[in-house]
């Protein structure tokens, strides 16, 4: 498909935020400029679309995209009975990620990171979020968010960095110690440098404490910077209500999350971030708490979570597929939580929906619904991706 100037996209079932329509999008200078009926009165350029469903271009709102080796072995061990948490404690898990990280220079860790990144566009990926966290130092840490960086220099794609370093406790570190030592200066060294656009923890029992994330949060807001934080994952800490006091973008994963929780996210406005590939990866068996979340209203996003361990998952349409099977989502609340609710949950507000003066990312299906584009495993029916106006 050309688009070489005002373009209308016609004959198309349009995924709005609440449903389908058909209709036209018409576009022009990299934004939508009509939803709906298509304009008149200028030469535009008109493809028939034959019904096909265009919706907002996916944006992964979560990932460790960038990262050393692999954890195939552990996922051995975990096969044989060991859980996600006895293998971390045992000294694998995140640690083990860490020290490959360690290991790989700025150009491995891009080399390695490019097929992952190209899986997300060939399934039309507009926009990731990368973290860091898998340095636990100074220096790896701002290798990760430069390499993160360069993604979106070498592919066309946006890409939004969160810093994680309160990620893990460095094997034979004090936790305490870590943070006001290290961690803190990192973030510090990384928002001097431009790398940095929002600031991740985890809070859990292997990881760190609500005290711990608070202060790493605390320095975050002296920043400018907003916060994002992995909570109630494992089990139930008070992430969710720490986030929401600091009125963080999103809390994510949440499946031990209560309907307290939910509320306090609720008038927050705080984004629910749903990861069912780490559900699924480490056999959890708590879903999160979907059914409060919608009598709240909180707004609930879906991504992949693409990291070595606890999911090593390179599809956001296996995701969608995951958050309907695993989570009863509607397919509908599925492709609002790639889209819309994942725009959101990175702060962007130029992105995510089908609604003029947003880019033009969208992505053309050859499907009907969002029913059908969630139910097949493992096919990518995209017809075309446009990113910022441009087919590619
Ligand atoms: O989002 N929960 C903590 N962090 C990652 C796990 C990363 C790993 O296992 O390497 C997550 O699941
Ligand atoms: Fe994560």
């Amino acid at each position: 498909m050309q688009i070489t100037g005002p373009t209308i996209l016609e004959n198309a079932r349009l995924a709005l935020p609440g449903g389908v329509v058909a209709g036209a999008v018409a576009l022009d200078q990299g934004r939508i400029v009509a939803v709906g009926d298509a304009p008149a009165g200028r030469d535009w350029l008109r493809h028939d679309l034959g019904g096909r469903l265009v919706t907002p271009a996916p944006v992964d709102c979560h990932t460790h995209i960038v990262h050393g080796g692999n954890r195939a072995r552990e996922w051995e061990m975990r096969l044989q009975g060991a859980s996600y948490e006895q293998v971390a404690r045992a000294g694998g898990g995140i640690v083990s990620t860490v020290a490959a990280t360690r290991g790989a220079s700025e150009d491995d860790l891009l080399a390695q990171a490019l097929p992952r990144v190209d899986a997300l566009i060939a399934e039309g990926v507009s926009c990731l979020e990368i973290k860091s966290g898998y340095g636990l130092d100074q220096d790896t840490e701002l290798r990760m968010l430069r390499v993160a960086r360069r993604i979106a220099q070498v592919r066309p794609v946006r890409v939004r960095t969160s810093f994680l370093g309160a990620h893990a406790v460095p094997k034979g570190a004090d936790a305490d110690a870590y943070i006001d030592d290290v961690c803190i200066p990192a973030l510090r060294a990384a928002q001097a440098q431009g790398l940095v656009d929002a600031v991740d923890g985890f809070c859990e029992g292997i990881a760190f404490s609500v005290a711990q994330i608070d202060r790493v949060f605390g320095v975050a807001k002296s920043l400018g910077l907003p916060v994002k934080l992995h909570a109630e994952q494992l089990s139930h800490l008070g992430g969710t209500a720490l986030a929401a006091r600091h009125r963080a973008l999103s809390v994510d994963h949440v499946e031990y999350a209560t309907d307290d929780d939910a509320r306090l996210l609720a008038a927050a406005g705080t984004v629910a971030v749903l990861l069912p590939g780490a559900f699924y990866a480490i056999r959890e068996t708590q879903a999160p708490p979907v059914a409060a979340f919608r009598a709240h209203g909180v707004p609930m996003a879906v991504a992949t979570d693409c990291n070595p361990g606890s999911s090593p998952l390179t599809s956001i349409l296996m995701a969608m597929n995951m958050a309907c099977t695993l989570f009863r989502l509607t397919p509908q609340e599925a492709l609002d939580g790639i889209t819309t609710h994942a725009a959101r949950a990175l702060g962007l507000a130029d992105t995510g929906r089908l609604a003029p003066g947003l880019r033009a990312d969208l992505c053309i299906w050859n499907v009907d619904s969002p029913a059908e584009l969630a139910n097949r495993i493992g096919f990518n029916p995209l017809h075309t991706r446009i990113f910022g106006g441009a087919p590619c």
